[in-house]
């Protein structure tokens, strides 16, 4: 076997470890056929691991022409019952749900179990009734990474509320957009966050927020203990409101595809998507994904480094873990503090088997040096995954060979907040590993490459990654906005979902994903759009005209570049220059801040007054030679000046 440049040596066996895992290689041959020549006996065996209160008897219903997206119709759950009553009930709730690692290794470390899980789930369910949460309302969380924060999602989900999570790194100016967008009435947050050691002012971002859009309530979580305002009324302190309500209470019955969260994601155009995720087959994925791709076995513990505001935080820290009844550790930092050996001093101190974290944190720490991993006894490790943005061979061997001690595989789990679960990994007991691919599709997931006219691509090839058939852990909509939806995915190649990466396909079925093709940058594993950043720095009012596009960053995968031009009469200067950094990274939050920005007096357009970001990013890039076809410029001499511009800088 050989990947398509032909370097045999790239290929890495899975080591012996993985005897007895879930899925050997001819189970997945079989198993990935089934779920393609038998599409509803499959997912509607895999179903079965869920407790159904009416098990569906349809299971796939969907066209992506016109777009319409069912699974398991006609049944009804509730995904709460499923990821901690149900294992109750089974007799394991003394097993261990959650451990909670807080930002300072001194600090107490809880640990939750499946009974503890359901009491305190209830207890947060029963504080929302009295708020006035109900059936269908949208509840907003912004919350640090404490447990507090997936009983929240959990206890929306037992009485049927829908959650909106919103990273906890993010403005008073994004929280407000957000919650206007799906009027969301409620809000659960904390009096502070902490990371690195420094505290994150959560709750006077929300008191920011909510100057510009009306709630009814906002629930307030002790955590750090710092100095706040509680408004008279509208903000109720969680121990206070959660004292004396009642130990029961029941979960609501769903149907499959009631409204489980919206998850806001940036997309190449205006304001971010509410994406919104349904109840029954996003159950179904998540369980079924984190099974499989994570070949997790009873009693071990599993610790995913994401945050509960982004997607792999909701399918896996929360859900999909928990479907499958497991020991998800929760972590409240930051993988430099106190110093760059905290990953591993985590994983020594609770004896971590599988490991999920992104490229961006790999780099860094790949960076500090091998003695940082090396003091710390990482035996108990079986399983390390990628995930956020592709992987460079050079960390992934390094993740390899000094995390994992080329002794245990790694999986690089491509996917996206729409597709609500993992799409192409390679699974641990059935395929070989190459650094730098995620691998094969997973059950019942279609891939097809496609040319830039449409054109479908066979074989080897490179091209535009889209999804032929629909799979139950898919969006349904964005909220509020069917056509935002149907435009955005399905539009571009009519009847595909397009995926907006690009993607290479080896002779040995491989894929091999080179990153966007749109105009969103991958920050860090952060999706950022950047449209979003231009439309913030053009609200600052000596900016006429900002064009953002991503550039090569050693650490963080793609570095934010900005192109400005100030209003006639305005300089550049050094202090304008770090009042619009200060200014975007206010406007979103500090993941947007920019790495850098080039002042210009005019940005390349063609006639009809287009900006030419192939040629912002070439130069961005410093590749001045690819500049190609600049026949089309309004003004050619706007490219040279730029070019000066950035050889001077
Ligand atoms: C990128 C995160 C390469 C990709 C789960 C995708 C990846 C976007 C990988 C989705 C991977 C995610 N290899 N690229 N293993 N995983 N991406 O919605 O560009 O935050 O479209 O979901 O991240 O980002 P999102």
């Amino acid at each position: 076997m050989s990947d398509a440049h032909g370097h045999d040596e790239w290929v890495v066996r899975p080591a012996s470890a993985q005897d007895g895992a879930n899925c050997s290689a001819e189970d997945y041959a079989a198993l990935y056929s089934r779920s393609l020549d038998d599409t509803d006996a499959f997912w509607a065996e895999q179903a079965e691991r869920l407790d159904w209160i009416t098990v569906p008897s349809t299971i796939a219903d969907w066209s992506f022409d016109p777009v319409r997206i069912k699974w398991f119709e006609d049944g009804a759950l509730n995904i709460c019952h499923n990821a901690v009553d149900r294992h109750v009930e089974a007799g394991r709730g003394d097993a261990l749900a959650l451990i909670f690692e807080p930002d300072d290794p001194a600090g107490e470390v809880r640990r939750i179990t499946y009974a503890e899980l359901k009491a305190e789930v209830i207890r947060m369910a029963n504080t929302l009734k009295k708020l006035g949460v109900g059936k269908g309302d949208r509840v907003t969380i912004y919350m640090p990474m404490v447990p507090e924060g997936a009983y929240a999602m959990l206890a929306c989900a037992r009485i049927g509320a829908i959650h909106s999570v919103i990273f906890g790194g993010f403005s008073p100016e994004a929280i407000a957009g957000r919650v206007e967008d799906c009027r969301s009435d409620w809000i659960v947050t904390a009096d502070e966050g902490l990371r690195g050691g420094k505290r994150i002012p959560l709750k006077a971002n929300v008191d920011a927020a909510l100057e510009k859009v009306p709630a009814k309530g906002v629930l307030v979580l002790r955590h750090t203990g710092g100095d706040i305002t509680m408004r008279e009324g509208r903000d109720h302190w969680y121990h206070e409101l959660s004292d004396g309500v009642s130990a029961e209470c029941p979960c609501e019955e769903m149907n499959a595809e009631d409204p489980l969260f919206i998850l806001y994601t940036s997309g190449s155009t205006g304001k971010p998507k509410g994406v919104l995720h349904t109840t029954g087959g996003y159950a179904v994925w998540t369980e079924t994904t984190f099974r499989y791709v994570f070949d997790y076995r009873p009693g071990e513990v599993y610790w995913c480094t994401a945050d509960i505001g982004w997607v792999t935080g909701h399918s896996y820290i929360v859900y999909g873990p928990l479907l499958n009844g497991a020991t998800a550790l929760m972590f409240e930092g930051v993988p430099n503090y106190p110093d760059h050996d905290r990953f591993w001093a985590v994983c020594e101190k609770h004896k971590v088997n599988i490991f999920y974290t992104a490229p961006t944190a790999i780099r860094a720490l790949m960076r500090e040096g091998d003695s940082h991993v090396t003091k710390h006894d990482l035996s108990s490790l079986r399983l390390l995954g990628s995930v956020g943005e592709p992987i460079n061979p050079e960390a992934w061997r390094w993740y390899h060979d000094t995390v994992g001690k080329g002794a245990i595989p790694v999986i690089d789990t491509w996917w996206q907040t729409e597709t609500g679960g993992v799409m192409i990994t390679t699974l641990p007991g059935a395929h070989d590993m190459k650094p730098g691919s995620a691998g094969k599709p997973f059950f019942g997931v279609c891939p097809q490459l496609v040319g830039n006219e449409g054109e479908v691509l066979e074989g080897a090839a490179a091209g535009n990654l889209c999804i032929t058939r629909s799979w139950p852990g898919q969006a349904r909509t964005v909220y509020g906005d069917h056509d935002r939806f149907v435009q955005t995915y399905f539009s571009t190649y009519k009847g595909k979902y397009f995926t907006g990466d690009g993607c290479r396909r080896d002779s040995d079925g491989y894929y091999w994903i080179t990153g966007r093709v749109d105009d969103v940058i991958n920050v860090s594993g952060h999706r950022m759009g950047t449209a979003e950043v231009e439309s913030a720095l053009v609200l600052h009012p000596k900016v006429s005209e900002a064009a953002v596009v991503g550039y090569p960053h050693d650490i963080k995968g793609q570095g934010i570049y900005c192109y400005v031009t100030l209003m006639e009469g305005d300089e550049p200067s050094d202090d304008l220059y770090s009042e619009l950094r200060q200014w975007v990274r206010k406007e979103i939050g500090p993941i947007a801040t920019p790495d850098h920005l080039h002042f210009t007096p005019a940005l390349p357009k063609t006639r009809s007054g287009k900006i030419m970001r192939r040629i912002l990013r070439k130069i961005a890039e410093d590749d001045y030679g690819a500049l190609g076809d600049t026949s089309t410029l309004a003004d050619p001499g706007v490219v040279e000046s730029l070019i000066d511009g950035r050889q001077n800088r």
